[in-house]
């Protein structure tokens, strides 16, 4: 195992220097400042309170509220979550509680990054100020304006009823910068054509950073004995938010777009569970990443091999710190039209390694170009005059690089 500690992990965050780039994202694993202080202690490098409100604006949670998609691979292999679904509103606890854990948070943790998540209406003013100045008082770090939360709370103009307008979100923005003497990141929704249009017009309003992206809005599924959509809640459902390995894609490209576009300091989230996850949110322009998911599946713990791994990816780079290498895969993005289209590759697959479970045949056949025939021993053949390359062979192999791509 590598020694994480020989490797510089830490990371300067809109002015504050991280130890590591690792935080709790704003969810159940920082639902009360014990959690926070146990997430401390065992080497987080910060965390985004659960969002807070005035207690006028909290609603209390219902049962169940999470649905989840699991890959269930060989049926002997445990059960392995791609996605999570959740109808969980903001935090449930008052106000007052929370400002003071944010004081006790801070006395004995000075050098971790604690932000407080706040939420307010997309008309209240005063409550958004009041909000801000209450949390920067009690010693908060950093505030997320929680413009992204996709269930229950757009129903009250709050959460995603602002990310998804612009000129909303600016104006928030706006009223929150006018009294926060503390850096404002502004949490973004992917329930939008283009993220990168209100992540704009926070930027332009003022704000610090943008933190991306919020769940999915999503319907996990309909349970077939009951015919209710999940999750049933005493025969009801309504559509909630999709975190998880599944996400992560769609949160690579909302960050590389932010980055891509504008000159702001983003913290990338959306199903992060490995040190590799971490790494490809940082090349492709994040400075820091949040994870929920994956905490709540694994817990705390997790922090070790993030760490762990993430320094071993550095040191085999050569890379001494981590702004050396934020962004750094941004250069390779480029329209369609600049992609190369003159040279060609084809496949090839392995004999060693085949299983012969004709799956490549069948979907070359049926969805690709017949370039793939089985013969009597049942190892797939390449027809190289009719393959082009599509690399749908290599997608459905069940074997790791059995089915691969070689230039034509
Ligand atoms: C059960 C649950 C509750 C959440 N509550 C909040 C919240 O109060 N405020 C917020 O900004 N995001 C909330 N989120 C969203 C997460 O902070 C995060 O943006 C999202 O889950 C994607 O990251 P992940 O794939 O690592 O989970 C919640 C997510 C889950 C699963």
């Amino acid at each position: 195992m590598r020694m994480a500690t020989q490797t510089n992990l830490s990371v300067r965050f809109c002015g504050f220097e991280m130890a590591n780039p690792f935080i709790l994202s704003s969810a159940p694993p920082t639902g009360t400042g014990e959690m926070i202080k146990q997430a401390f202690e065992a080497g987080w490098g910060g965390a985004v309170t659960k969002t807070l409100a005035h207690d006028r604006d909290l609603l209390a949670n219902v049962t169940p509220r999470l649905a989840s998609l699991s890959f269930a691979g060989r049926s002997d292999e445990a059960k392995k979550l791609y996605g999570l679904e959740n109808i969980e509103l903001i935090t449930d606890r008052p106000l007052d509680i929370w400002l003071k854990e944010i004081g006790d948070i801070k006395t004995q943790f000075p050098r971790q990054l604690l932000v407080a998540s706040i939420m307010a209406g997309g008309n209240d003013r005063v409550g958004w100020q009041e909000l801000v100045r209450m949390c920067q008082n009690a010693g908060a770090d950093m505030l997320e304006l929680n413009f992204s939360c996709p269930h229950g709370m757009p129903e009250k103009g709050m959460g995603m009823a602002i990310g998804q307008d612009p000129e909303v979100t600016a104006r928030v923005t706006d009223w929150v910068k006018s009294v926060s003497t503390i850096p404002v990141i502004a949490k973004m929704t992917p329930n939008i054509a283009d993220i990168r249009v209100p992540a704009k017009a926070a930027v332009k309003a003022g704000a610090d950073a943008i933190s991306a992206i919020n769940t999915v809005a999503v319907i996990a599924g309909v349970d077939l004995e009951t015919l209710a959509p999940l999750p049933n809640v005493f025969g009801k459902s309504t559509h909630g938010g999709y975190s998880g390995p599944a996400i992560k894609p769609i949160a690579l490209k909302a960050v590389a777009g932010i980055s891509l576009d504008l000159q702001v300091q983003v913290s990338g989230i959306g199903g992060i569970e490995t040190w590799s996850d971490a790494v490809e949110f940082i090349l492709l322009g994040a400075t820091n990443v949040q994870l929920c998911t994956a905490v709540m599946f694994h817990g705390f713990g997790i922090i070790e091999e993030l760490k762990d791994g993430f320094a071993g990816f550095m040191e085999d780079h050569g890379f001494t710190r981590i702004e050396e290498f934020i962004g750094k895969s941004l250069p390779f993005l480029t329209d369609h039209i600049n992609l190369d289209r003159e040279r060609k590759m084809i496949s090839q697959i392995d004999e060693a390694t085949c299983v012969k479970c004709d799956r490549c045949v069948i979907s070359c056949r049926d969805a690709g170009y017949q370039a793939l025939t089985a013969g009597p021993d049942r190892i797939p053949k390449v027809d190289r005059n009719r393959c082009t390359g599509c690399s749908l062979c290599v997608q459905v192999c069940p074997v790791w690089d059995c089915a691969k791509l070689v230039a034509a």
